[in-house]
């Protein structure tokens, strides 16, 4: 018997619901102190080398927070370590006061909360964008009831809301995989936003995109956090400059400076080793 469509990319795509994939059961992140994310003297070794060298640093709830800095700073390496991906040699990560996401794996963090979006989209190309929302839900429910029940209200007014958020409400019915790269981009934050996370994590997202869609890229970020809390990394500073409350300055595993864009541009440490080049 062939398989339904839906059924068949959900057990080829299995791997995207790694990260989307969360259960209604589960603590959620104490955030009654007004901090999110502790990141607290994390250490990360590779052969040798300190990609991250007792990095701490903290993030409030609700806070749009970008982090920047030059190649190999350790950004990347950073979200690896809150998402449980690389497990570091010393130091605490805390999700609320209660989560200690150091004893997760990557499946577990994304259930308590935290969503992740990487550089590349990867959407199901082979569904609309409304399809690739449901199967993202689905994470939650199970693929099942995708497939052979109706939406509640609840949940098709969830998958309009998120549809006008990320802009792509008049794209339901397209192909995701006849989006522009931007709308690509877009709607793998729709699919993470499904998921209701209090932390999204997100790295280099206008890598690629025209001025237009690092424009509404720029709104889009600005409009989701209040509610959750969300920090951003990237390289484009006219981006960073545009979307910015506080900015983190990584250098060499370390935090460099941290404070509003003025600050930082005027910081000359921060010139010297990155704003400079
Ligand atoms: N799995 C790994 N094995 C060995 N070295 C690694 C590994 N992952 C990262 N590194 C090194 O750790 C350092 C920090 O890398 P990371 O990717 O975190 O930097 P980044 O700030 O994200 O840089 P970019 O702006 O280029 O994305 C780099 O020197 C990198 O080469
Ligand atoms: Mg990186």
């Amino acid at each position: 018997m062939k398989k339904p469509a839906l059924l068949e990319s959900f057990s080829d795509r299995s791997r995207v619901f790694d990260f989307v994939n969360r259960p209604a059961a589960g603590a959620k992140p104490d955030v009654r102190h007004g901090t999110v994310l502790y990141v607290e003297d994390i250490t990360v070794s590779f052969d040798g080398f300190k990609a991250l060298d007792a990095l701490t640093l903290y993030v409030n709830a609700g806070e749009l927070r970008c982090i920047i800095g030059p190649n190999g700073a350790g950004k990347t390496t950073m979200m690896d370590v809150i998402t449980g991906k690389t497990r570091p040699d010393a130091g605490r990560a805390w999700f609320g006061q209660n989560i200690d996401l150091l004893t997760l794996d990557e499946p577990r963090v994304a259930q308590a909360g935290i969503g992740r979006k990487f550089q590349k989209p990867t959407v199901f190309e082979n569904h609309t964008v409304h399809e690739n929302l449901e199967l993202a839900m689905a994470g939650a429910r199970g693929v099942w009831p995708v497939l052979f029940a109706r939406l509640s209200g609840e949940q098709a007014a969830h998958i309009d809301e998120t549809l006008e958020l990320i802009g792509l409400a008049e794209r339901r019915h397209t192909l995701a995989g006849a989006l522009s790269h931007g709308q690509k981009q877009w709607l793998e934050i729709g699919m993470l936003l499904m998921q209701e996370p209090e932390l999204l994590l997100v790295d280099e997202p206008v890598a690629g995109m025209t001025p237009q869609e690092v424009e509404r890229t720029a709104e889009l970020l600005v409009r989701l956090a209040g509610k959750r809390s969300v920090v951003v990394v990237e390289h484009d500073m006219e981006f960073v400059r545009s979307i910015a409350r506080t900015v983190t300055v990584l250098h060499e595993g370390r935090v460099l400076a941290e404070g509003s864009m003025d600050k930082i541009q005027n910081d000359p440490k921060v010139v010297e080793v990155y704003l400079g080049e």
